[in-house]
């Protein structure tokens, strides 16, 4: 992993600006972030500071008035270099969950074959196999949001962007989705950058956790979390950094 962390990063943000219209000042200026292949990172921050706004960037759903999104990786026809996981799953309900996986995959170049072999890959991993005939209503609020992570997944991303994805569920639930993305980061490769307000979780899983304030927001930490893996909830290191990201916020 050390020599995977020192290599090109995988997504590189420089010099973003962005304001909303009405908005006496912008939600991001000069703003850079990098992440490298294989790097967690988590985005922390309060309310409105811009940690959806700056996911959607890098995500590029939305264009920078300045700077740039850069993904170092190749372009491919049969993939995406990034894909996001929204908070609530996004599944569409008159969609199966097979069909809302297999549709992130309509516009890419990719055999009905190779469309399967995905969709029953990323239903291993999320540990949705019996689920995929069912509909999103018939699914629980931790399976949405499995299905989000399976949907996002299946088009074979170098990053995941995820925005707040488990704020929706109970604190059970939260935690066995916490185990199951590490457990499918660890599997897949991919890097992730992760939104959370949860400082907690943010120590727990990342690899960096970056803490956002100020309007324009700028980075107010940026701390490698140097603890071995599997980490143990409510260890006093991770209480440490805890503290520490706290204290920046
Ligand atoms: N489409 C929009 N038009 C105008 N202002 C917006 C728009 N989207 C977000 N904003 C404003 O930009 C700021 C940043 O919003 P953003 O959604 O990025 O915050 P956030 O950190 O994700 O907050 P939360 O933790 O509540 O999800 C907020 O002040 C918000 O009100
Ligand atoms: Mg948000």
């Amino acid at each position: 992993m050390a020599s995977e962390l020192t290599a090109t990063p995988v997504i590189e943000a420089e010099g973003i600006t962005l304001s909303y219209p009405d908005a006496p000042q912008p939600v991001l200026q000069d703003f850079n972030l990098a992440v490298k292949p294989g790097e967690f990172v988590a985005i922390v921050g309060g309310s409105g500071v811009g940690k959806s706004t700056l996911l959607r960037v890098v995500g590029g759903l939305v264009a920078p008035e300045r700077g740039r999104v850069t993904v170092t990786t190749p372009e491919a026809k049969d993939r995406r270099r990034r894909s996001i996981v929204f908070q609530d799953g996004r599944l569409m309900p008159w969609r199966t969950l097979r069909a809302n996986i297999g549709y992130g995959l309509e516009g890419l170049k990719v055999s009905a074959a190779e469309r399967d072999r995905r969709i029953a890959e990323v239903l291993r991993l999320t540990g949705l196999e019996a689920m995929a005939e069912r509909y999103p209503h018939q699914l629980s609020g931790g399976q949405v949001q499995r299905g989000g992570i399976a949907r996002a997944l299946a088009v074979n991303p170098d990053i995941l962007l995820m925005d707040e994805p488990f704020s929706a569920v109970d604190a059970l639930t939260r935690e066995s989705l916490q185990d199951e993305v590490l457990r499918i980061w660890a599997e897949s490769g991919k890097a992730v950058l992760f939104v959370t307000h949860d400082i907690a979780e943010a120590a727990f899983l990342a690899d960096r956790v970056i803490v956002l304030s100020g309007r324009p927001a700028g980075i107010a930490l940026d701390l490698s979390i140097d603890l071995p893996r599997p980490r143990a909830r409510g260890s006093e290191a991770l209480g440490a950094y805890a503290g520490r990201i706290g204290a920046a916020l």
